[in-house]
């Protein structure tokens, strides 16, 4: 088969070690990898054939950057790793003539990246969201936290428009703050309490917040590929062992269930290519409308199956196929490796 030559954004990202590994494994072809990061400490840097520097997604300068380094370096597919990456290669992605970008529409994206747009998305729809309100400056969190049942409730709190878990806390009227200074581990999300929150916010409102009802149980995540709104291969997985907002252990699920929630979203956005649907207990809590950390298998290579359904080799039909390889039995331990150079 011909060699393909496959450019990931983002290549620093946190899956990417595996991601890229899954695309060279593939059984079937050679595959060239190009890596682009907006850090030179990008690991994709040293496992990828060739790396280019690029603007971050938010820069103006990002697609057309993406699209200097497919032409020069021949590209097939564009897979693009980070929330921030998407808008961008959306909206030119007719621009990258020839070339498969693996990106959902621009609304899609929109509604997808402002948190506030999700909830009331999954409100609209009937599926089961935080109740939430979107709010700037610390009395409109008090108001909110009221509302939402503080003191008696813990509530909590994210920037509409964030990612990693950047900005997250708990708001919560027994947060002890001696026992968080004491005992607590560096990196567990604080819980706060709201006076703390209103003191620290004051009246900066340039930050837009989502003040959220606290969803409680295990989180879970659907991750699936999809076609003009029509999910054609996926699972359930359970997200576990989260460090510094990472998640590091999951277990493959069968769950029609949660199947059938990532379908309502799916069609109602139209999702295209890769999507992450991430839950708590009961709760979706966000839609992220690109790959994220994949489960694999010796015969279930999402990735490559993604990018072969994006250049037209494989149909529809012939995706879908691959849905009862998927074995529950699978589970996936991330760990850290580490690379070295000389400069
Ligand atoms: N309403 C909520 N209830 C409980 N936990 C939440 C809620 N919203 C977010 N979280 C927690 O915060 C983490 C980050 O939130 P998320 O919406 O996934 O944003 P991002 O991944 O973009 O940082 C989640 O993985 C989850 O642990
Ligand atoms: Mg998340």
């Amino acid at each position: 088969m011909k060699e393909l030559t496959v450019l990931i954004t983002a290549s620093g990202a946190p899956g990417s070690a595996a991601l890229l590994r899954a695309l060279r494994r593939n059984g079937e072809r050679p595959v060239r990898l190009v890596g682009t990061d907006m850090s030179p400490r990008s690991v994709g840097r040293h496992l990828c054939d060739s790396f280019h520097l690029v603007p971050a997604g938010s820069d103006p300068a990002f697609a057309d950057a993406v699209l200097e380094v497919c032409r020069r370096e021949h590209a097939d597919a564009v897979l693009p790793q980070s929330s921030f990456d998407l808008l961008a290669l959306a909206e030119a992605r007719e621009r990258f003539e020839g070339i498969a970008v693996l990106v959902s529409s621009p609304a899609a994206i929109r509604r997808s990246n402002d948190k506030a747009e999700t909830y009331a998305l999954l409100d609209e729809i009937g599926v089961r969201g935080p109740a939430w309100r979107r709010v700037r400056g610390g009395e409109a969190v008090a108001e909110a936290a009221r509302e939402l049942g503080y003191p008696g409730e813990d509530v909590c709190m994210k920037p509409v428009f964030s990612s990693g878990s950047r900005g997250f806390r708990i708001i919560s009227a027994s947060a002890d703050r001696r026992e968080q200074l004491l005992t607590n581990r560096p990196g567990v999300p604080e819980a706060i309490r709201l006076d703390d929150v209103v003191e620290l916010l004051g009246s900066d409102t340039t930050t837009e917040l989502l003040v959220m009802e606290l969803a409680t149980g295990k989180e879970r995540t659907i991750d699936g590929i999809s076609r003009g709104g029509r999910i054609l291969l996926g699972h359930a997985k359970t997200r576990e062992a989260v460090r510094a907002g990472l998640a590091m252990y999951f277990e493959t699920l069968d769950d029609l269930e949660l199947m059938g929630v990532a379908a309502r979203i799916a069609d109602e956005l139209d999702l295209d290519h890769f999507f992450n649907i991430q839950l708590v207990g009961e709760h979706v809590i966000e839609i992220n409308p690109r790959i994220s950390t994949i489960v694999y298998q010796e015969d279930l290579n999402l990735p490559y199956l993604g990018v072969k359904h994006a250049l037209g080799e494989l149909s529809d039909e012939q995706l879908a196929a691959h849905a009862p390889r998927v074995r529950t039995t699978r589970r996936a331990l991330r760990y850290f490796d580490q690379v070295e150079w000389d400069e």
